[in-house]
């Protein structure tokens, strides 16, 4: 009866897969801080989507970590560059049968660490983003994901108008009808922690990034943003991380009739993979507790490292 009843449902097809491809190596490399995720090479990243696939997972995310780093974090739009080569992969293993996103950011690409091109050194106190300087490039990325077989891009950065702008990009290049997930509510939050570890990412002169990302004291700006994205041409908006913004999530999908998808990032990953290592607490019960709490939420869709354990559990 319990189940008859229940609100809520978590299953696969609502998960999406984040997954990180590393140029340049010939064999998966472990990430410490993120038990059980890899950074795949190119040929261990199309198993692992293929083995996705079968379990019914319905998209992944990927990101690149560049062999090359540069000051405007030029891999990111090169044709050749690590997602690029990527998405030409898996369309051709999986065609349409899997949602193909691209995580659409330069700081992984760029020698300093930010998500932006800057208008100063860096390290330097005085130098900060270029926010517009910015969206140039970000419209640059969109091109190259979508020209390579991107379904969704997803601008992380939170620049300004960074969604218009990769609108526009996109429909100029003739691809109109590759969507647009914003990462729209998006907090300055200490969880990304191991994902800079995921992606050998670190600020230069050991910055922030609180002048693009939101203030975890504020609820209401999550609004103001979502909505100047939906404005843009956002297709679905997200809310990240996820457990600590549950509230974030509820106010969003009150606010919003676009899709909400939620990020449950590294740093709540990682905290419940500790826990259960030490024999705290109990790892499958806690990781569905999570995962249909962010679901309980709000969220349509729900970015997990989780996806892989979870679509193993249901196969
Ligand atoms: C930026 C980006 C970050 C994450 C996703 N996209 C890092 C950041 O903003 O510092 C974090 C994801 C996670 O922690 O799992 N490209």
């Amino acid at each position: 009866m319990r189940d008859l009843i229940a609100e809520t449902s978590l299953d696969v097809g609502h998960l999406v897969a984040p997954l990180f491809v590393r140029e340049g190596i010939s064999e998966p490399q472990p990430i410490v801080s993120l038990p059980g995720v890899v950074q795949h090479t190119r040929a261990s990243v199309r198993e692992e989507v293929k083995s996705l696939a079968d379990m019914g997972v319905r998209s992944v995310i990927l990101f690149g970590v560049p062999t090359i780093k540069d000051f405007i974090g030029s891999q990111a739009f090169d044709p050749e560059g690590i997602v690029q080569r990527t998405l030409r992969d898996l369309t051709a293993d999986v065609g349409d049968s899997v949602v193909l996103m691209a995580d659409l950011c330069v700081d992984e690409y760029t020698d300093h660490g930010h998500c932006g091109i800057l208008d100063g050194p860096p390290g330097d106190p005085s130098t900060s983003v270029d926010n517009d300087a910015t969206l140039e490039v970000y419209g640059r990325i969109a091109v190259a994901q979508a020209d390579a077989g991107a379904h969704v891009v997803a601008p992380s950065g939170m620049m300004d108008g960074q969604v218009g702008a990769i609108r526009s990009a996109l429909d100029a290049a003739g691809h109109k009808n590759v969507a647009i997930l914003a990462y729209s509510a998006k907090y300055a939050s200490g969880l990304y922690g191991p994902f800079r570890d995921a992606v050998d990412c670190a600020i230069v002169g050991g910055g922030d990034r609180k002048a693009y990302q939101q203030d975890w004291r504020n609820a209401r700006e999550a609004i103001t943003e979502v909505q100047a994205d939906i404005a843009q041409g956002a297709d679905m908006v997200m809310v990240k991380p996820a457990v600590a913004y549950l509230d974030i999530i509820a106010a969003v999908k009150a606010a919003v009739s676009v899709p909400v998808a939620a990020y449950h990032v590294s740093g709540e990953y990682a905290m419940l993979k500790a826990a259960a290592a030490n024999g705290w607490i109990d790892h499958d019960t806690v990781a569905l507790e999570l995962l249909t709490a962010i679901r309980r939420a709000g969220a349509d869709v729900v970015l997990t490292y989780l996806t892989h354990w979870f679509a193993e559990l249901n196969a």
